[in-house]
């Protein structure tokens, strides 16, 4: 029997590693090609790999989110092997370290913004083409529980918070634009995640705290915002534009 996604081909950037990862794993369960966008190729290879090893399909391209021409050029290579692009996972994205805002530089400022916000703008300018050809795609933007206000109980980084915010007004504007040629666009919200990022740039103490306060007495897995990208890959899914799902534990209702 066909698996759901089979024949589709998923661009997921950041996909390598933490949420990312997961989001790969099981789009190629599904039967997807997953291609992954990542900025260096080590990790990447690795996952390659694992989906290969599984019976899935995936492939890797080096390229920086936050550089047009990689970008550009890595689409096109993907068009030319694999002739369209029916998903795009705008998963790239974080931050390493908390600033005041005094301390919050313009080019940290352009840094964070670039990578949550002017990636997914760029990312999706880039496969538009190919998915308006074919009358057909999913969009699915990675933005977080801090795009909703700061957090309530642990640290809050301005620069992140307003680019997520920000990536969730760019996924209703543009599920309205690309309403009319088949393309979906919708967002998927984590509430804090234990990946290795985030394990380095928060206290044990306090992610403790937040898994306690929440009403599911947990913190999300990478695997909790895979099913949720999951579904709204999914064909069912089809009649989904410009929403946004929490997946934060009931952190934020
Ligand atoms: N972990 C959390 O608590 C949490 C919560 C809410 C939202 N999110 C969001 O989920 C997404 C994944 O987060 P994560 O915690 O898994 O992060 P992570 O750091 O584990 O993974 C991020 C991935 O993006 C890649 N990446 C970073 N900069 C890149 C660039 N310029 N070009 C290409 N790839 C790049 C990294 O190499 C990595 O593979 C991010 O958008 C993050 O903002 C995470």
């Amino acid at each position: 029997m066909s698996k759901p996604l089979a024949g589709v081909n998923a661009i997921v950037t950041g996909g390598s590693q933490g949420i990312g990862e997961s989001i790969s794993l099981d789009l190629a369960e599904q039967g997807a090609n997953v291609i992954l966008f990542s900025r260096g190729l080590d990790a990447a290879a690795v996952l390659v790999s694992k989906i290969e090893a599984a019976g899935g399909q995936a492939c890797a391209y080096a390229v920086d989110v936050c550089d047009e021409t990689q970008i550009n050029s890595a689409v096109d290579s993907v068009l030319e092997t694999d002739k369209k692009i029916d998903v795009l996972v705008n998963c790239a994205g974080g931050f390493s370290e908390f600033f005041p805002i005094e301390q919050v530089s313009n080019a940290e400022w352009d840094l964070v913004m670039g990578l949550n916000l002017k990636s997914a703008f760029m990312m999706s300018r880039a496969v538009i083409p190919s998915m308006k050809l074919h009358q057909f795609g999913r969009i699915i933007n990675i933005a977080s529980i801090a795009a909703n206000g700061p957090n309530p109980y642990g640290r809050s980084y301005l620069p992140y918070g307003t680019a997520k915010a920000g990536l969730i007004g760019f996924t209703k504007h543009l599920a309205k634009e690309l309403g009319p040629f088949g393309i979906t666009v919708n967002s998927v919200s984590p509430g804090t995640t234990g990946t290795e990022r985030v394990l380095k740039a928060r206290d044990a103490e306090s992610l403790k705290k937040m898994a306690d306060q929440a009403p599911l007495k947990r913190l999300v897995t990478p695997k909790d915002t895979a099913q949720a990208v999951l579904f709204l890959a999914s064909q069912g899914a089809g009649g989904i534009t410009g929403i946004n799902i929490n997946v934060n534990a009931g952190v934020v209702m």
